[in-house]
């Protein structure tokens, strides 16, 4: 399957990809041999795109706080930064009348516990937080540590493996908590398996039920196109999403909350400091009624905020449906390819005719604990991954237990411990942007021949207490890649 991707998107998507910053990177190999590092880390943290780079280079010099318009510099940020502003609603469709935005320190972990603050005093009769079980811890400790009760509803279980959230159980969970539900809070796509949840849906039903509707969009932004309001039925709007910017090909950008402002006005901002207040006497402070500003206090990150409008924006002239359409097609080729491969599992449900992933795959070989498997592709084939649960414990038990099934079948404690042992994780390949399908050949060319010869990759690694697998006769030393304090020895000896 190829995508129906227009001529001029596809142009402009392979000078992102050539552009990216470290795309060529390469690194000498346990095997002797020196090859290009394929990244699929990119659910963590994306790469960075050269045009931010780019920009930031030109917009340095006028860098300067925002608080004032008196000097040049001052004017000039102040512009750009309310321009950022304008990109981060306009990326995700959001009617500027009705939502607003503002930074936070710590990506999408700071914007949901920001909101689960929030609104558990703006809302306060309303204790019940309804989440899924397939959520980040991010998107379910803060709901636990502001509230009475979160309920986790499961995902669907199918013939073709789980899917996305149950929407019946969603359905009877609301019914039976009526009132008391605050708001659901769902990701729109899944750090583990990349599935896509049906987000509108979700907020239609939370809708008819009076709670709010929250997404967690740390996967979703940089892969599939957003709409939080001007669907043709309102209901289907959404109230309050949470993104990082440093997994939209933007290291160093602060997280973001777009929401209604009305849900942000008459409650006391949750932070307090300079920037928020109209004024300040000994006895008391006046909060500003301005939103952003009053949940900005203190100065945001300016150059951060602007370097990831930056990527919103070139990201939105290029056109997400194009992106999405073609970041799709590789993870749908990824999920084909690596389920042909013989003893390697692909967990969740793979079927792209019916459920849309995007983002990630999480696999393994089986017998072979996940930490070896991750640590092979990265010394003998220069692919970076990351393995273990991924900060979604539940999740990842789950559908490890969904898959193992019957195997686990009349195995005594030892067996089941030893099997345990081994699939206490998994190992996730994620895509950006700059990856392509020559990469995934390169990841199934890794996988098959790990599984095909499981006895002469285990021989050569020696596991510490930690899980950590180490290879018995090669090492990376990376300060002779690179060290910050090398390089600046440098500079100050001219
Ligand atoms: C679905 C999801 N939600 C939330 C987060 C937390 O994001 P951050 O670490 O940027 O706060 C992550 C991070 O991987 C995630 O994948």
């Amino acid at each position: 399957m190829i995508s129906n991707v227009s001529h001029t998107a596809r142009e402009l998507i392979e000078r992102l990809r050539q552009s990216t910053t470290g795309i060529d990177v390469e690194y000498r190999l346990a095997n002797g041999n020196v090859s290009r590092r394929i990244y699929l880390d990119s659910t963590a943290s994306t790469l960075q795109l050269g045009v931010v780079r780019e920009v930031m280079d030109k917009y340095l010099p006028y860098y300067a706080n925002t608080h004032t318009t008196v000097h040049f510099n001052a004017q000039l940020s102040t512009r750009e930064l309310e321009w950022a502003r304008r990109m981060c609603l306009d990326f995700v469709n959001a009617d500027p009348g009705e939502y607003g935005c503002f930074f936070v320190g710590s990506g999408t972990t700071g914007g949901i516990n920001r909101i689960a603050r929030t609104m558990c005093r703006k809302r306060p009769d309303r204790d019940v937080v309804i989440t899924s079980i397939m959520e980040h811890h991010s998107n379910d400790l803060p709901h636990r540590k502001h509230f009475s009760k979160v309920v986790h509803i499961p995902v669907m279980a199918t013939e073709k493996g789980m899917g996305s959230v149950d929407m019946q159980a969603m359905e009877s969970v609301l019914a039976q908590y009526g009132e008391r539900v605050n708001y659901v809070s769902v990701t729109g796509v899944s750090n583990v398996t990349g599935i896509v949840n049906p987000i509108y849906e979700i907020a239609e039903l939370a809708h008819r039920h009076g709670a709010l509707v929250l997404v967690d969009a740390a996967q979703m932004a940089a892969h599939v196109p957003l709409q939080m309001s001007g669907h043709e039925n309102p209901a289907r709007n959404l109230d309050m999403v949470a993104m990082s910017g440093h997994k939209i090909y933007t290291p160093a950008s602060p997280g973001v909350v777009i929401t209604r402002r009305e849900l942000f006005s008459d409650v006391e901002p949750d932070e307090v400091g300079g920037g928020m207040v109209d004024d300040v006497y000994t006895e008391h402070y006046l909060s500003t009624e301005n939103f952003p500003d009053r949940e900005e206090a203190g100065t945001p990150n300016i150059a951060g905020a602007i370097a990831l409008a930056t990527v919103l924006y070139t990201l939105k002239k290029i056109g997400m449906e194009e992106i999405s359409k073609e970041e799709s097609d590789v993870v749908a080729y990824a999920v084909n390819r690596l389920r042909a491969i013989e003893d390697v599992v692909v967990y969740g449900h793979s079927d792209p005719g019916t459920c849309m992933r995007t983002g990630a795959v999480s696999i393994n070989v089986r017998d072979m604990h996940h930490s070896l498997t991750a640590a092979i592709l990265n010394d003998y084939f220069n692919i970076a991954v990351r393995n273990a649960c991924f900060c979604a414990h539940p999740y990842v038990r789950e559908m490890i237990s969904d898959d193992l099934g019957e195997q686990m079948d009349g195995l005594s404690n030892e067996e089941l411990e030893a099997l345990a042992d081994l699939h206490r994780g998994m190992v996730r390949a994620s895509f950006g942007i700059y990856n392509t399908r020559q990469d995934v050949d390169q990841l199934a060319h890794a996988m098959s021949e790990i599984a095909g010869n499981k006895e002469f990759y285990r021989s050569r690694y020696r596991r510490d207490d930690c899980d950590n697998y180490f290879h018995s006769d090669f090492s990376f030393d990376s300060t002779r890649v690179f060290s910050v304090q090398n390089e600046v020895d440098r500079w100050l000896s001219g």
